[in-house]
């Protein structure tokens, strides 16, 4: 355009002056209209890095929103509008999509919250959270399915599982939908305390569950469930293992790293199967000292999922647990894992072993039911309990 304008100057000697003016103006005008077409252009074509952050999370993979109702549009108090659309209560309360786009940091962040008014403003049910961290599928869903039937309201289930694996859930099982956005998990690493934090997250994030009861695909539950409910919303206590094992499988597993974070004689042991209330699990998933520390030094393997919750409880001094893992396993073999129970083991004997065990306590007094659930049963062993949950554990063969 320089050149342009130049050329333009040389031409001057030769013509008049006015043809000059109008077409020095008319190149100013088309150079600034020319300017002002392409920075508008440029802007909606390269949002800025905000714009970008913001289109990109208005839209993120939803399933698709359930179909309109075809009821007269209501002026009064729409709570369900406002909890979709605004700040309500509803989006609190009852969230909508059990699916979110939220990164760990954020659902951490979000899931830590508490609110400091302990009167609810609303009616709600008390909810059992089971979180089914798995590997693969459910080979024993079939089971839980007769255990769930009937008892809707009082439970809520939340399954994290291999994210390459492909979970497909007929939509009349209690498990459809419940597929919590998860993470690959290599076992006996820290990746798996990720995985059980980012189960419970997801579980507070409803706050009608008041307990948390973490199992595996090769759990099964061992009573009926207005049993295991009550056992379990009516305890005082909660279920965490909390130990010192002076051998090789305890203490020799403490990295001396952790000083002076967690202290030797502060490092404790427990079955990864806990059962929670919401006031732990809260402490769980906010834990911003314990767990950077074994999620940096407690490798490379350490076994934090036995040692981490533990060992927490110890450090902040958190009293109130029953001291007993509620998941029946059979360690008499030794060795680091319990027993494998496949169909041919399954008796009517071993299964009344499991129900009423030996004295344990509860809320101060004594009872023989020890354990709600029992592992590690076999895929193949289905068939048998499913035949024999009606008859020794009451519930199922309708
Ligand atoms: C809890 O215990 C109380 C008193 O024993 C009983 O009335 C109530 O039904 C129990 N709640 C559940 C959910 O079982
Ligand atoms: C739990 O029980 C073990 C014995 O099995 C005991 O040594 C330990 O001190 C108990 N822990 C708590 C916190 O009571
Ligand atoms: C549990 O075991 C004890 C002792 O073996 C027995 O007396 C009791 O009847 C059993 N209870 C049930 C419900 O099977």
């Amino acid at each position: 355009m320089k050149k342009q304008l130049q050329d333009h100057k040389s031409s001057n000697h030769i013509s008049s002056r006015l043809p000059t003016l109008i077409s020095v103006s008319f190149l100013i005008t088309f150079g600034f209209c020319f300017g002002l077409v392409s920075s508008l252009y440029v802007r909606v074509s390269f949002p800025s890095a905000q714009t970008k952050q913001i289109l990109f999370r208005s839209s993120p993979p939803r399933p698709p929103p359930s179909p309109p109702t075809l009821s007269p549009p209501r002026v009064v108090q729409d709570r369900s509008f406002v909890g979709k659309q605004g700040i309500g209560q509803n989006g609190y309360v009852k969230p909508r999509n059990f699916m979110h786009d939220m990164e760990d940091e954020e659902l951490l962040w979000r899931a830590s919250m508490v609110p400091r008014i302990r009167k609810l403003p609303f009616k709600h049910a008390q909810k059992v959270a089971f979180l089914f961290l798995t590997r693969g599928n459910l080979p024993l869903a079939p089971l839980w399915e007769e255990f769930f039937k009937g008892n809707e309201g009082s439970y809520s289930i939340y399954v994290h599982t291999d994210p390459s694996f492909d979970w497909s859930v007929p939509k009349s099982s209690v498990f459809y939908g419940r597929r919590i956005p998860s993470q690959v998990v290599r076992w006996g690493t820290i990746s798996m305390l990720d995985a059980e934090r980012r189960l419970l997250a997801n579980a507070l994030l409803d706050f009608s569950n008041r307990r948390f009861v973490l199992l595996s695909e090769s759990c099964i539950p061992l009573f009926n469930f207005p049993t295991v409910y009550s056992y379990l919303i009516n305890s005082t206590e909660v279920f965490v293992e909390v130990y010192d094992d002076p051998g090789p499988n305890g203490r020799g597993r403490y990295k001396s790293t952790l000083k002076p974070g967690i202290e030797f004689k502060q490092w404790r042991k427990g079955s990864q199967w806990f059962a929670v209330d919401r006031g732990l699990a809260m402490e769980i998933v906010s834990d911003e000292k314990y767990f950077p520390l074994f999620q940096r030094y407690c490798r490379p393997s350490c076994l934090a999922d036995e040692h981490y919750l533990p060992t927490l409880m110890n450090v902040r001094s958190f009293w109130g647990t029953a001291n007993r893992s509620l998941t029946w396993a059979d360690w008499s073999k030794g060795g680091p894992h319990p027993a494998r129970i496949g169909r041919n083991e399954i008796t009517a004997e071993l299964l009344q072993r499991m129900r009423n065990g030996s004295a344990c306590s509860y809320n101060g007094r004594t009872t023989r039911i020890c354990y709600l659930f029992g592992r590690k049963f076999l895929p193949n062993s289905l068939n048998r309990l499913v035949r024999l949950a009606p008859k020794l554990m009451d519930f199922g063969g309708s």
